[in-house]
């Protein structure tokens, strides 16, 4: 069974509610997972894990959850040589055209740096989420397949 560790940072609570759908589908896939919002997660506990998800909103003009910044700046430099990755989060592409779902894309970049393996495209959701819950769900098994 592969261990996820599933950090988010979430300002209004929809990549929260976005979260507790991916975790249904990795749950689904058999995948054992540890979540935590990012305000209470250390770089340390990530290189633990055998794959890591990152949830994130994009805020301002293509920036970060703002609980996010010092969590991403902290990954400079850690070794994620061999872990398997993926990323999601929730944008708003009518009002933010040029920057949509950034910080999911800035994210990614982030793990490939650090060496891990992104095993699934980015999942983007725009607008309201509920209407994407099964869609997360969805997701989170087919992460969780390819484990
Ligand atoms: C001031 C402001 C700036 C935003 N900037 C962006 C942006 O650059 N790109 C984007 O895709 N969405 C942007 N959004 C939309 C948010 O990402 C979206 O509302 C998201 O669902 C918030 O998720 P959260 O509640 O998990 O933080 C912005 C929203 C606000 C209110």
């Amino acid at each position: 069974m592969a261990n996820v560790i599933l950090v988010f940072g979430s300002t209004t609570g929809n990549t929260e509610m976005l979260a507790e759908h991916v975790v249904a589908g990795l749950e689904e896939g058999m995948a054992s997972v540890t979540v935590k919002n990012v305000t209470e997660a250390s770089v340390d506990e990530l290189a633990d894990n055998d794959a890591i998800l990152f949830g994130c909103s994009t805020w301002g003009e293509g920036d970060l959850q703002d609980d996010f910044v010092d969590f991403q700046e902290a990954m400079d430099g850690v070794s994620l040589e061999g872990k398997k990755a993926a990323v999601f989060g929730p944008g708003d592409s009518e009002g933010y055209t040029d920057s949509f779902c950034a910080a999911v894309d800035m994210l990614e970049e982030t793990l490939k740096k650090c060496g891990a393996e992104i095993v699934a495209e980015g999942f983007k959701v725009d607008g309201v989420v509920e209407p994407a819950f099964e869609d997360a769900e969805a997701w989170g098994l087919k992460v969780a397949k390819a484990l």
